[in-house]
């Protein structure tokens, strides 16, 4: 049987990105599906309390809208959890996965699965404080220690802590020698792990992470696990997000064209370019939205040419999409 969270639709979700996964991307991505769960890039604790911008800002448009928090320091994971929750966030997730230099000297990231202890720890004070979910996104192992044994060792001590509901990258990470990027290729999937554990913990809701790339793989882990997360390809091809409240969600409602999509989001391109913001900040985001369509080449390298000049604005982008219509 199925574990369902009660109030937040994980059936899809798009992955936490750095760089990736900003306000922008997420609020282009919330036209396209009401309701795929959307996480932020990650953040960490020092970032949130001692940073001087706002790093917990988001569009109310983005809602359900999880924030994604990179620490281990379970007092200072309680706060940013704590102003996660009146910011209005649907949910708060922990990084167990990330393999960076950078957050492993922090003692944060994919290390910590060595310390089940400590992340229970975490979790455990982030829910005090919260009346909202508080998740685990992590991998099936780290360097050698990558048996079923260690796996269940770590869901059993973070559950107990009172964490329900994990994300699970379907490889591990090897902490030295391979860059993040490589961490995400490198390692081999093992998709059967994951469906183990489902079976293993019926009572915990389970996403599966990592190379799904079509509605119809998703579709087919569905009948295995609680939910989907997709990252690459969601940012790379975002307009797989069209489809998904039809064909995973069940909605009756209609398909929007890429051009829709686009015509939607021009009022708040407009009101970035207003308020100051740079036109190419957005349009990085976009820059995938007519992939596999005839022209998408003549998109994409106009926005590149033109979005990041000073003063750039809206006409940009209706000039990349006429130069589109031009060849076809
Ligand atoms: C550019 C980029 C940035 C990422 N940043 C994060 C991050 O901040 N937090 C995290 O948990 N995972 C991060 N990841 C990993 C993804 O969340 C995801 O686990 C991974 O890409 C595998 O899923 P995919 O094969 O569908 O892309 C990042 C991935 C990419 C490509």
């Amino acid at each position: 049987m199925k574990s369902k969270e009660k109030t937040i639709n994980r059936t899809l979700s798009v992955a936490p990105m750095l760089d990736w996964t900003d306000r922008h991307y997420r609020y282009f991505a919330r036209l396209m599906s009401s309701e795929t769960l959307l996480y932020t890039e990650m953040v960490t604790t020092g970032a949130i309390i001692h940073g001087k911008g706002d790093y917990l800002a988001y569009n109310v448009e983005e809602h359900p809208l999880a924030l994604q928090l990179g620490g281990s320091d379970p007092a200072a994971l309680a706060i940013c959890t704590k102003k996660a929750f009146e910011r209005g966030y649907d949910e708060v997730n922990l990084n167990i996965g990330c393999p960076s230099d950078r957050v492993q000297s922090g003692q944060f990231g994919a290390c910590l699965m060595a310390d089940p202890k400590l992340v229970a720890e975490c979790v455990s004070q982030m829910k005090q404080v919260a009346d909202i979910p508080v998740t685990v996104k992590t991998r099936i192992g780290i360097d050698e220690q990558d048996s079923y044994a260690f796996l269940t060792e770590f869901v059993d001590t973070v559950k107990d802590a009172g964490c329900d509901t994990f994300i699970i990258h379907a490889r591990k990470a090897w902490l030295n020698g391979l860059s993040p990027k490589e961490n995400r290729e490198i390692p081999p999937l093992d998709y059967s792990r994951v469906h183990q554990l489902k079976q293993d913990y019926p009572q915990l809701n389970m996403s599966i992470n990592g190379g799904i790339k079509t509605l119809e793989d998703a579709k087919l882990q569905l009948d295995k696990v609680d939910g989907v997360m997709i990252g690459r390809e969601a940012y790379q091809n975002p307009y797989l997000l069209a489809e998904v409240d039809q064909k995973l969600c069940g909605l009756d409602k209609p398909v929007l064209s890429r051009d829709h999509i686009l015509e939607m989001l021009l009022p708040y391109i407009e009101q970035h370019v207003q308020q100051g913001g740079r036109l190419n900040h957005i349009t990085r985001h976009i820059i995938g939205l007519y992939q596999g369509e005839m022209g998408s080449r003549v998109w994409r390298r106009y926005l590149s040419e033109n979005a990041h000049k000073a003063g750039a604005g809206v006409d940009v982008i209706l000039k990349a999409r006429e130069q589109m219509d031009r060849i076809t």
